[in-house]
């Protein structure tokens, strides 16, 4: 792209911003005012049409090259390079710097303008995950759900400015598994049991209901101790909208702690939880109204962490070991059928490696037209500072029974073909 002497202008006139309005016409279906917000603690970028979703989402970052993702773009030859600021705010410093930045960012618009439609972005296992508005994203030991052909990540969020007597559950969409926009604390819950000081809510979960269009949130529910042992039920019309609380209880009649989630291929839904009297995983498949449960599956094994996929012919459960936020070498099993019989644990990494550091909350399988990726979803718990944890995703090494954790690095994953690659300057 040929920066001519005004856009030089313009860029450095911009480069002091922390908002930059421009008017880019990328892909030859029309003009879209962008909003551009860059993040304060990192070099990525975010923007949105004004219309609310996520098209057009994407980020720079000047260590690694840039990515500009546009999802669902196939008509890249269509595109144009005509790019102008619209609208600059005063500078308030490191000029420099920010022209850098600014300039690099034309050069990624003039990529797509090339012609250069990446279906593929970049995920940083270990570092700060940017929501699109440059913040921390806050969904851990979170899940995902997949609606209407697109990922909504709940997870606690355990943002500092948080009022410390409430619990909350924040809510991302996202695409393309990787630029995520934050919609809202979908749960703001003031303790609804008198678990008295320092109660727990944990692990969030949610579940879609196709046929009611209904959204039920699962969560663990605990006093201080962690001797209520429950999960909490809370519902919503929508699945990003907010959720009221309507009860808690035992499942089964079972000590409850840590959850998980899992959706078979024929839809069914079930709630994995850990009971530390029978020393197991319970499988427990949700009733057509998702509000409680029946029992599937019981997996001898006294772990936590609980998450599950189907690959293959198999069903693989991953589970960590019992030392609360310390880490710990993961563990696997596979079975044919949710009710075993349950192959021996295996380490999921090289038991020194303890799990990179991680602990698991959920497997996620990415079937594409391609091929299917299924995505290790774990947690660095940090607890002295929870708002500061961080999340270790990498696809899985997965082959006829086996499953193995590669250490985390950049990764690139294309939602529409299902194919994910560590990329070769890994680190
Ligand atoms: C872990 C558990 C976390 C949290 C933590 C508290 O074992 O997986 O979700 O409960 O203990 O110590």
């Amino acid at each position: 792209m040929k920066i001519s002497r005004r856009s030089l202008a313009r860029g450095l006139a911009a480069a002091g911003t922390e908002t930059l309005k421009v008017t880019a016409r990328v892909y030859g279906d029309g003009s879209l005012p962008f909003t551009f917000t860059k993040g304060r603690d990192s070099q990525q970028l975010s923007w949105s049409n004004g219309r609310g979703d996520v098209d057009g989402e994407g980020s720079y970052d000047r260590m690694h090259g840039s990515t500009w993702d546009k999802p669902g773009c196939t008509s890249p030859a269509k595109s144009t390079k005509k790019i102008e600021i619209a609208k600059p705010i005063p500078a308030r410093g490191e000029k420099m710097r920010r022209a850098i930045d600014w300039f690099a960012t034309l050069a990624s618009l003039a990529l797509v303008a090339a012609g250069v439609c990446a279906a593929q972005s970049v995920i940083r296992p270990g570092e700060p995950w940017l929501d699109s508005r440059g913040q921390r994203i806050q969904a851990h030991g979170g899940g995902i759900t997949v609606w209407k052909g697109t990922y909504y990540w709940f997870g606690e969020d355990r943002s500092q400015a948080n009022d410390p007597e409430k619990r909350y559950v924040a809510c991302y969409l996202s695409r393309d598994l990787v630029h995520w926009k934050f919609r809202r604390q979908v749960l703001v819950l003031a303790d609804p049991e008198h678990l008295g000081p320092h109660w727990v809510l944990e692990r969030p979960k949610v579940f879609a209901n196709p046929s009611t269009g209904k959204f039920v949130m699962y969560a663990h529910l605990d006093d201080a101790p962690y001797k209520l042992a429950r999960v909490m039920v809370a519902v919503s019309n929508r699945i990003d909208g907010t959720y009221t609380y309507v009860r808690s209880f035992r499942p089964l009649d079972e000590e409850s702690r840590d959850i998980g989630q899992f959706v078979d291929d024929d839809g069914s839904a079930y709630l994995i939880f850990e009971s530390r009297p029978t020393k197991g995983f319970f499988l427990a498949k949700l009733t057509g109204d998702l509000m409680s449960v029946e029992k599937t599956s019981f997996i001898p094994a006294p772990l936590e962490g609980g998450a599950l996929v189907h690959y293959g012919n198999l069903y693989y459960v991953v589970g960590s070991h019992m030392t609360g936020w310390r880490p710990n070498p993961n563990v696997y099993a596979t079975a044919p059928a949710l009710t075993g019989p349950w192959t021996e644990f295996k380490n999921l990494a090289p038991p020194e490696a303890n799990n990179y550091d991680s602990q698991s909350t959920m497997l996620l399988k990415v079937k594409g037209s391609k091929t299917t990726t299924v995505i290790f979803m774990g947690d660095i718990w940090r607890p002295r500072e929870l708002w500061d944890s961080r999340y270790v995703w990498m696809p899985l090494e997965m082959d006829d029974g086996s499953m193995h954790l590669p250490p985390p690095q950049l990764w690139t994953l294309n939602v529409k073909t299902g194919e994910s690659a560590i990329q070769a300057n890994g680190k």
